[in-house]
Parts: structure tokens; sequence; C-alpha cells
């Protein structure tokens, strides 16, 4: 196994293509058998051999133009047909074993389905090929198995013939029209219940669409097929793209590694991000759920008609496409929670890679394994990155540029400069310097300075940018940054700069810094920055809490108002760190008092302004944090607010009434409300009582979780009945009982090791199941502060245990798993020697894979 990076800067174009490929597919737990014909040539004028990519394959046969070919050579990740003529067809046989794939990379068999997973280079797995994006080629693919344990047989594009066997099989023949890399092939034989639905497009075409889940969940599916309609009508008013094929259809899965699958016609997904309804999901359930579908069907043109080059532009169709979900989701439920709960990844989970081991560009230039590069950086990052063109660009602009970008790229695989070259058709603003944010890694950070002369009543404020050094690189460049600038006196009246640099509210600091100068200033003004997260940086604006206050008060944009809220409570909790936290003057817990009465009717306001920020992103604004003083002084902060702030904290709890379930926005509004309130007053004396009632009356699962999470922590008593409650009831849906997992793991307490070890022995617990391994070890190393961060060290090393079983069985899991060891950055020396030593045994394990070799060795360099 090659554990050398690739260089994005080592690209070289393919010596031959494929145009065709015929695939013969015979489905057997442990060697199925794949026949594949290739129509192969060369590319200019060379004399190489063809060098085709295998991993894991028991090769049979291989013919040239019908002959038995044996001028080949077999190494260890590829197969070299030597001496081949210009133009060929190539004929290999070759047999993979889909049962003991406990990866779940190419063709695998779980729980008596059989799926394929080949983003990135997972296509290696199934059969020889030139397994690179920029090959594109025309599949037909005929599939055999038995006809009573797979009735349904799927393959990417239009069904186009099937017939009966003899021997009880049966067989289906599917073609694909559209020329597609290897990595959005798919193939599922399996047993489901189908919903079926149709959608007619603007210029009068109608689509199957066929949704497939496990048998019995067919309510669960409703919502999802109801989602994919809204996506497609959305996609088509906003981008005017339409369905190209005739037939869309979506397989739920209950084993797969990532969220979700945009194989060409035939997604695959975890049925986590489809299988929804009142009683087994939440409402952040609901919305995932139409967000990946979305995500996915957004791909068909952001990826698939249009697709990468090379892996290193992923950005390219992945921000893209998150930026594109993320508008659609903006739009069928609301702007602002929206772009809260984006902005809190970027906060809690980008900040941090950017600033570990791990940090690249949103294109990165070195690469070891692709599946590790799936990353926050290049999804959400990207997604900002996409977010700042369409504010440059304007919503019109943003328009004019996508329809360039598919009028000169439909059919092609290309780069993120591409993207860039087609946005600039689109406006006068020269996006040379603006493409800077595809090459430099790191978080910048924008400062403020003030200058205030009182007696002549003019202000000065400089703005200046500066981006810390990255582990991958100390040299850093002034970015091109869109930083929307609102300013305010302490009577709430809005100002502007006079020489006109703020444009539209938003100044454009391309400099290492600029001077912005006011006048007819009476009293010191406020800069509210970065309205609505105009840009991925952070902001160091030193305002007194005071002035964060006036911020909430005043600012225009909401995102402001509750980033200043967000403001107040980081600045709250660094006087509980520094032993300060009682003398906090009551002037603050009034304004907040005062702020919680007048918001108390908007809840989507309210909600989440009343979330106090997460450990994590405490994290993103300190250094060499001591984990469990962070932790304690933020807890005894939310002891202190919920005490103080009791009564007002129930009256609008007891204001929220809500009915019978609902999903629709003013009800996800009004329970979200009502359940970070009853968070907050499960500290107080009537948490035990709330919640239990909350629990017992609950008619949806948002209302179930919000009571268990209520009582985690803070009521053990309570949390201890009815998590045993709750497990009685759910015990036969591992999807619902992932939560159960999720909540048992994330509880601090001295023997929660002991607690995962229970976990694991559930007898619905299994290591093969990436659901069940994310809800049990992952939310623990993620989100369990106290229980990861132990000072003896043994948080770290139980992780540790577990990745060395896990990487064994699927690596790319326990890659994923293994994150929050590399960050060891973020913490004191006493925590980074005992993290430290822990990714040395992972590195100094033999047989480590390649994903995590990756990911351990760059933390450790
Ligand atoms: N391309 C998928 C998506 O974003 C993610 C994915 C990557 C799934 C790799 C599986 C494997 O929508
Ligand atoms: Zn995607």
């Amino acid at each position: 196994m090659s554990m050398q990076a690739k260089r994005r800067a080592d690209y070289l174009p393919p010596a031959f293509t494929i145009s065709d490929v015929k695939m013969d597919v015979r489905l057997h737990p442990t060697a199925t058998r794949i026949t594949s014909e290739l129509q192969i040539t060369r590319v200019s004028d060379h004399s190489q051999h063809l060098e085709l990519d295998g991993d894991n394959l028991s090769l049979v046969s291989i013919k040239l133009d019908g002959e038995i070919f044996e001028d080949i050579e077999q190494r260890e990740d590829t197969l070299i047909v030597r001496n081949v003529p210009d133009t060929f067809t190539l004929t290999i046989v070759n047999d993979i074993d889909p049962q003991n794939n406990k990866a779940l990379e190419g063709l695998y068999l779980s729980q008596n389905t059989y799926c394929t997973q080949c983003e990135a280079e997972g296509f290696r797995r199934i059969t020889y090929y030139l397994d690179r994006p920029d090959v594109l080629a025309t599949f037909e693919v005929t599939l055999h198995g038995d006809k009573a344990q797979y009735p349904t047989l799927l393959a990417n594009g239009n069904p186009v013939a099937r017939g009966d066997n003899d021997d009880g099989t049966h067989w289906v023949t599917w073609q694909d029209p559209f020329p597609k890399p290897s990595y959005l092939f798919a193939l599922v034989a399996g047993d489901f219940d189908l919903l079926e639905d149709s959608y007619t497009t603007t210029s009068g075409k109608s689509v199957k669409l066929e949704l497939y889940v496990d048998k019995g969940k067919k309510s669960r599916g409703i919502f999802a097929l109801e989602s994919l309609k809204r996506a497609m009508k959305w996609d088509e008013d906003t981008f005017g793209l339409e369905y190209d094929l005739d037939i869309y259809m979506i397989v739920a899965v209950d084993f797969f590694n990532m969220g979700a699958m945009e194989n060409k016609g035939l997604n695959i997904f975890n049925s986590k991000f489809v299988l929804a309804d009142q009683r087994s999901a939440t409402d952040e359930d609901f919305f995932n759920v139409e967000s990946v579908i979305a995500h996915e069907y957004f791909h068909n043109w952001t990826g698939n008609r249009v697709t990468c080059r090379d892996w290193f532009q992923l950005s390219l169709k992945e921000g893209l496409t998150v930026f594109r979900d993320q508008q659609f989701s903006a739009d069928m439920t609301s702007e602002l929670s929206n772009r809260i709960k984006h902005v809190r990844v970027m906060r809690e989970h980008q900040f941090a890679e950017d600033a570990s081991a791990m940090s690249h560009p949103i294109r990165p230039e070195e690469v070891i394994e692709m599946n590790n590069f799936y990353t926050v950086t290049v999804y959400d990052k990207g997604a900002e990155v996409i977010r700042m063109f369409h504010t440059l660009l304007g919503e019109d602009g943003f328009r004019k540029g996508m329809d360039e970008y598919f009028r000169r790229h439909d059919g092609q695989a290309v780069t993120c400069d591409d993207f860039v070259a087609a946005m600039q058709t689109a406006t006068d603003i020269d996006l040379s310097h603006f493409a800077q944010w595809y090459s430099q890694s790191g978080t910048p950070v924008i400062s403020l300075t003030t200058m205030f002369d009182e007696r002549k009543q003019v202000m000065d404020i400089t703005v200046a940018q500066h981006t810390p050094p990255t582990a991958d690189q100390s040299h850093k460049v002034p970015l091109f940054i869109p930083v929307a600038f609102d300013c305010i006196d302490e009577n709430g009246k809005h100002y502007t700069d006079v020489d006109g640099k703020i444009k539209d509210g938003v100044l454009l600091l391309d400099a290492p810094s600029t001077t912005l100068h006011f006048t007819g200033v009476e009293s010191p003004l406020i800069p509210v920055v970065l309205g609505n997260f105009s840009a991925p940086a952070k902001v160091n604006n030193n305002l007194s809490v005071e002035q964060m206050l006036l911020v909430f008060r005043y600012a225009k944009d909401a995102f402001n108002r509750w980033d200043a809220m967000q403001s107040v409570y980081n600045w709250c909790i660094a006087e509980f760190e520094k032993g300060q936290g009682e003398q906090i003057d009551d002037s603050v817990w009034n304004a907040l008092s005062d702020v919680i009465n007048n918001e108390a009717d908007n809840h989507e306001l309210l909600g989440e302004c009343l979330v106090i920020p997460t450990f994590e992103t405490l994290c993103q604004t300190r250094q060499r944090v001591d984990p469990n003083s962070l932790n304690s002084a933020r807890s005894a902060f939310c002891d202190a607010f919920s005490i103080k702030l009791a009564s007002v904290l129930k009256r609008v709890f007891d204001s929220i009434s809500t009915d019978s379930y609902q999903y629709d926005q003013r009800s996800v509004n009004a329970r979200r409300c009502k359940n970070v309130l009853l968070n907050h007053l499960a500290r107080t004396e009537h948490g035990d009582s709330l919640v239990r009632q909350q629990y017992a009356a609950a008619d949806n699962m948002t209302d179930t979780l919000g009571a268990l999470k209520a009582a985690q922590g803070n009521l053990p008593d309570a949390f201890e009945a009815l998590m045993q409650n709750f497990e009685s009831e759910w015990n036969v849906d591992p999807l619902v009982l992932d939560k159960w997992f999720g909540l048992h793991a994330t509880t601090e307490r001295d023997d929660i090791l002991s607690q995962l070890s229970l976990l694991k022995q559930h007898p619905q617990f299994t290591i093969n199941n990436p659901n069940r391994v994310r809800a049990v070890m992952g939310s623990f190393a993620f989100f369990n502060t106290a229980g990861f961060h132990r000072a003896d060290g043994a948080g770290y090393k139980y992780v540790t245990d577990y990745l060395l079983e896990l990487d064994a069985v699927n690596p790319q899991v326990a890659a994923r798993v293994v994150t929050p060891l590399t960050q060891w950055q973020n913490y004191a020396p006493a925590h980074q020697s005992l993290m430290k030593a822990q990714l040395n045994r992972l590195l100094g394990h033999k047989g480590l894979s390649r994903d995590m070799f990756e990911k351990v060795s760059k933390s450790l360099a």
C-alpha cells in the first residue's frame, strides 16, 4: 500500500480514454463475477502501456479485441497491459468478495443488500479501470441475482431489458446515456419497499421518482420524496436547471460511511438522511433529510454534468453544492437559523481543522488518501467561498456566472480555475486576487482599532487582516475579504464612512489594512462587522460587554445581533475562568433578562440567542486551553445564568404553547425555543418535574429528545429513568437508538469509560455499522469534553484502543473519529503530551491504514 502523497501540481491528463463500458455483474456473496468490456483509445501520440487501477481484485482473464491477452503485469494497485494498439476493446473478468468488504467502499453486502460506494476511488475495488474523474464513459450494466432474495436490481440510468433465468435468478440491463466518471457508478440489489411518484419539469418532461426503503418503513420515506420534488422545483426556479433522465432513484441503506452519494440517477443514502416521521425523527432530522436530499439532487448539475478534473478540485462540486443546498434550505425554512447553523459548523469544526496539522486550502495541494479530504474545509469553507462570490457578484451576477459555467463546461471535467473564469465573465471586479481563497489555508483574523477625537467629532476605524501561519503553509498573503460593515453609536444611530469605502454595507478589504473615517460623531462609534458572516474569518473587535449589548439592541443584521449575544456569553465565561464570575455586574444580568423579555415572542431569534457557545467554539477564541477548567467555567456560567434568570426563563417557557406536532417553521421555532429554555430550567428547582412532564406528554421525537438532553448532566435520576424508558421503547429501531447511544456517550460522569464498554456490548451495537460507531465513539471523542479530556489521559487511551480495532475494519470511519486527537494544538501542554502519546501508539501500529497514517503522521510532524 502506497503511503506516497500525490501533488496537485503533478497532474497529467490520462494517456488513454474509455468511451464506453459494458458490464456484466453476477452477484454472489463471496465471489461476485464482473465482466467488463471497455472501449479504449490512446490519447495523442505516445507509446506508453495501459495502466489500470485495481484494488483487492482477483483477475480471471483478460482479452484484447476478443483474443486472450497475456502481455500483462499485475502490481499491487495496478494492472499493466503492455503494447496495446491505439484503439481496442479490452474485456476483463474478475471476482470480488462483497460479503467481507467491511470498509464499505466498492461493492459490499450488508443486511442482505448489495450496494456500491465508488467516490472517490472505490470503483477500482470492483474492476480494473482508469479510476479517475477525468475519464468519462457511457455505461451499460447487466445485473444478475437471485430473484427471491433480490427482487430489485438497480444501476444508473434507464432500465432497458430484463428477464428470468431457469436457475431462480433474474437479470436487468441498465443504460446510462450520459458519459460519467467511474466514481458516479452505482448498483443496488435487495428487497425493498418502494415509494413511487413523478415530477413534471418546467419544460414538460415527466420524471419517474422512486424511493427504496427497508421493508415496513414506507411511511418514513414520504417526507424525503416531498423534499426531492421541492428541490427539483427550486433548481429550475433559481438556476434554470432541469433533471435530465427519465427516472430518479434513491435507495436508503443502513450501512454507509458518509451521508449520501450522488451517483447518476441512483443516489444511495445513509438511511439516517431519508427516513423521518414525527415519532422517530427530530425537527433537526427533518431539516437534514431535506437538505441532504437536495444536496445530492443538486449534484446532478454541479458534480455530474460538470465534474471535477482531479480530486484536488473536490470543492468545485462540493463547495458549490453545499452553497446551493444552503440557499435552498434558507428558502424552505428560515434564513437566520440556517445561517447560524452553518456558522456554528465553521466555528466549531472548520476553524479547528485550520488550526490543526490537517490544515489545508479548500483546494488541497497534497493528498495521501483522498477519503481524508471530504472535510469541513473543502465542504463548508468551500461553500463560504462560493457565498462570497455571490456577495461580490450579487444575485443576478451570480446567476449569469453560473449560466456561463454550464454553457462552457457541460459534459466536461474541469477545475476550480475554470469556475472562477466563468464567474469572471459576470463581473467587473477582478477576481484574481479573490481566487487566493482557493490556495491559502488558515482563518483570517480581522482586527479593528478605533481613534475618537471628541473635540473634532471624528472617528477613525482601522480594519486590518492577518492570517496566522498554518501547519501546511508558513507564508500568508492578504486576502480579498468582503466585510459587511455597520457602525452605530450608543443611541443606535447608524453611520457610514465619509469616503464611501463601505458600499452597500460592505467593505471590500483587499489590503493588509484600511482606515475608515467618520464625521459628526458625538460619542465613540461601535463597529458592527461581518454581518451575516460575510467571510469565513474571526473578528477581533475589543468591545466591552456594554457595547456588545448595544449591538444586540441596535444592529440591523440579525446575525450580528445573535453574534453579539454569543460574545456576551463568551465574555461572561471568561470571567468565570478568571474566578470572577460572582462579580459579574447586576447590570449585565438585568440586560440579559431584558433581552429575554423583549424577544419573548420572537421564538426564532430567542431560541438561537439562548444557546450558550459550545466548548468547541470557546476553544477557538482561546489558546492552550485547559479543557477541564474551561468546561467547568462554562458549566458554572450556565448554572448562574439559569438561577439568576430563572423566573423570566420560566415565564417565557410557560408562554410557549405547542399544539400537536407539525413540521413547519413556526412550530419548529417554538419547539426549539421551548427546548432551549427547558435546558436552562433543568438546572433550577423546577427542573425535574418540567423534564419528566415534557417527556411524558411528548407526541414527537423533538420534545422527547429535548427532555432527555435537558436531564442529561443536570438531573441524573430523571435521566436514568427516562433513558431506560426510551431504550425499551426504541430497542428495535437502530436509527432511533443511535440517539440514545449518543446521549449516553456524551454524558459527563466519572464512570463514563465503563459506560462506554457497556454500550459496546449492547446487542444493537456493531463495529461494522458506521452510524453505531459514530453514535458511541464519535460522540464521545468529539463531544464528551470531561470524559475525553480526563486529566489522567484515560479518555484518549480508550478512544485509541478502539481506533486500533476499528482501523482494521473501516479505515475511513476510523480516520474521522481520530480527528479530536489530532487537534492537540488547542490544549494545555499536559494534555498535548497525553494526546501525542496516543497518536504515537497509533503511528507505531503495524498495518495502520493509509487513511489513519496520513492524519496521524501529519499531526505528529
Ligand atoms: N459526494 C458525497 C456528497 O457530498 C459525499 C461522499 C463522499 C459520499 C465520499 C461517499 C463517499 O454528497
Ligand atoms: Zn456533495
